[in-house]
């Protein structure tokens, strides 16, 4: 089954085609954080009138390059949430639109479930069940995975996701959007050790995460350096340092306690956050001690991208799963209340 895949949730334009026997065969992503850069953050409006522009050239590109025609499509996997609903309704009927007028079936895919099994995507996808960690801008979540669509949630933050802590930290550093990336560069250049930051959350049972409170700490350790003339670049990168460290722990924390709490050792981190180098070398340490392993995708799949999509609504176009003709976008979305396939 061919499948081709339109994720357009947030600030990336992303189009893949997956075929359920050869695997991925294009993928072409429009990101449009040169154009939100100057605002600091996302403008909803725009990141939704460039989805129109870019999606239907992407769509283009990926068919050209898989050797492929549009009467290949056996089905079309779209985000239907959650995200933004004016940039998730552009992918929504053209989706629908496309799949109507080939008569073929369309799927409304879950931004995050697709996040959670872009590991697939690689040689050595893991094998049900695992833990999840999902970290993306907009989402924190431990989440117990016995097949697709079996999800049970563990724990979640309950205020910033992972990745708003990385964004926001960066803004007050005066670093550019998106923030993670940013921080992960300028981190190292940093010395550790010498701001102390709190481990949220760390000291009591549970898996809920908090990550608002470790904001406000840089924050104020910021304006101390400023006090004492010294907010340079160093201590900047200094801070960035201790940041990036606290929340590295904190996830691995969580992270173990869930897998001991499972008794599961197969680990599973995805969204944008799972790019994180110094988190993947904390992950992967943890994991060798509780003789375990440790999946992610290859970078440029961690954070948006049609091809996790692509390949999600697969799954379940396979099937036998996909929707009425409606246009579905939505904001909010638990990925709790997903079909299990
Ligand atoms: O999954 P994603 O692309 O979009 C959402 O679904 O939210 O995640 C974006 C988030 C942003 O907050 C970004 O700062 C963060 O992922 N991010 C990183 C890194 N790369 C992206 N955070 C830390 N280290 C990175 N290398
Ligand atoms: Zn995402």
């Amino acid at each position: 089954m061919l499948v081709l895949g339109l994720e357009t949730s947030c600030d990336e334009t992303g189009v893949a085609l997956y075929d359920s026997a050869q695997g991925l065969l294009a993928d072409a992503l429009f990101s449009q954080i040169d154009l939100h850069r100057v605002y600091g953050g996302v403008v909803p409006e725009l990141a939704s009138r460039d989805h129109v522009k870019r999606v239907l050239p992407l769509i283009r590109q990926v068919l050209d390059e898989a050797g492929r025609t549009l009467q290949n499509v056996d089905g079309i996997a779209y985000t239907s949430g959650p995200g933004l609903v004016g940039a998730l309704l552009v992918g929504a009927s053209c989706a629908r639109a496309m799949a109507f007028a080939l008569d073929i079936p369309a799927i409304g895919v879950h931004h995050m479930e697709g996040h959670l099994l872009a590991p697939m995507l690689e040689e050595q996808p893991p094998e049900f069940p695992f833990v999840a960690l999902l970290v993306s801008g907009g989402h924190t979540q431990l989440v117990r995975v016995d097949g697709i669509g079996r999800y049970a949630l563990l724990g979640e933050s309950i205020d910033d996701a992972a990745g708003e802590a990385f964004d926001k930290t960066a803004k007050m550093l005066g670093l550019r959007y998106p923030g993670g990336p940013e921080i992960a560069k300028l981190a190292e250049q940093g010395v550790s050790g010498r701001f102390k930051l709190p481990r949220p959350m760390t000291d009591r049972p549970g898996l809920e995460f908090s990550f608002s409170g470790l904001k406000t700490s840089v924050l104020n350790q910021w304006h101390k350096c400023r006090a004492a003339a010294d907010d340079n670049e160093q201590s900047k990168a200094d801070l960035a340092l201790a940041f990036e460290q606290a929340v590295v722990d904190t996830l691995t924390i969580k992270c173990r306690r869930a897998l001991e709490q499972e008794g599961l050792q197969r680990l599973v981190i995805a969204g944008g956050v799972s790019a994180n180098t110094a988190l993947r070398q904390s992950l992967e340490q943890m994991l060798a001690e509780l003789n375990g392993e440790v999946f992610y995708a290859r970078p440029r799949f961690c954070t948006d991208n049609g091809a996790m999509i692509a390949y999600a609504g697969c799954q379940r176009l396979l099937a036998g799963q996909h929707e009425n003709l409606a246009i579905s976008a939505r904001a909010r979305w638990p990925m709790m209340e997903l079909e299990p396939v």
